[in-house]
């Protein structure tokens, strides 16, 4: 555990200089100031206020409905909760895609009213470099992902991608478009591992996997997935706890305590 207070901010920059140095990057999500503090506290690297919380925190099917303003939201609070992790936030389905103007507007609003360091986007090609390029020209940091990348689940599912020669060089592609647009990291999500494993040797940014194998510079999870809380969790996470059942059990240990009048003890202890 990494005492709060304890050590410098995380910059988007020092994630090049652990890649240099063959330090591995671990990444998880958050989307409120209490799991902001417990990641922070813990000692992970970058927390992500990723719109998975659509989903883990909101109860959507996808994580297509969520909006902006759903985003600054959460993003306050955990931008509350954290002293040195490294804060990104993913721009939410089309606040982002539909021209380069809105990118900078909605990244421009998560940097000055969260607090956040950076933004990450989906997607390498055309518009989205484009787009990369001018989010960094302005000063924004931006982590790029590819591979599957939720918001175009409608088009791709939710399966593997990169699986094909082509499907590959495609992805490959991207994430060298994405390195040479100024992207100072990128997500790889869900593709096989000796793919993940070449993009990483061949970018100098950092890679960070989730069902990307061993390869890459860092690892990120969900993690309401890897302490057990989702009721589902993709076949790639591993689940590091039973939270859920953990907290069904205590929640149903005070129901009955409260009914049996075994809580609170009287006189008060
Ligand atoms: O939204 C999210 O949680 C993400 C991770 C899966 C990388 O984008």
């Amino acid at each position: 555990m990494v005492a709060l207070g304890e050590g410098m901010k995380i910059r988007p920059q020092r994630l090049q200089v652990w890649k240099r140095e063959g330090r591995t990057i671990a990444m998880l999500t958050a989307w409120d100031w209490l799991w902001a503090r417990l990641l922070d506290r813990a000692g992970v690297d970058v927390i992500l206020v990723g719109d998975s919380l659509a989903m883990v925190a909101l109860g959507h099917e996808t994580t297509l409905p969520l909006t902006l303003d759903q985003v600054v939201h959460h993003a306050q609070a955990v931008c509350r909760g954290v002293e040195r992790s490294l804060v990104v936030v993913d721009l939410p389905f089309l606040s982002y895609q539909a021209s380069v103007e809105q990118a900078i507007a909605s990244a421009g609003r998560i940097l000055k009213e969260t607090g956040a360091q950076a933004v990450k986007v989906e997607g390498g090609y055309g518009l989205m470099a484009t787009t990369v390029t001018r989010l960094t020209e302005v000063g924004i940091p931006v982590m790029g992902h590819v591979g599957l990348t939720p918001q175009s689940v409608h088009k791709l599912g939710y399966r593997q991608q990169g699986g094909t020669q082509d499907g590959g060089d495609r992805i490959l592609q991207e994430a060298i478009a994405l390195e040479q647009a100024g992207a100072f990291a990128i997500v790889l999500e869900h593709m096989p591992e000796d793919l993940a494993t070449t993009i990483t040797q061949k970018l100098s940014i950092p890679t960070i996997g989730i069902g990307a194998g061993n390869g890459c510079d860092g690892q990120v999870l969900v993690t309401a997935d890897m302490l057990g809380l989702t009721e589902k969790s993709p076949p790639f996470a591993k689940v590091y706890d039973d939270l859920g059942n953990r907290v069904v059990e205590s929640v149903e240990s005070y129901i009955s305590e409260v009914r049996s009048r075994q809580f609170p003890r009287s006189p008060l202890e």
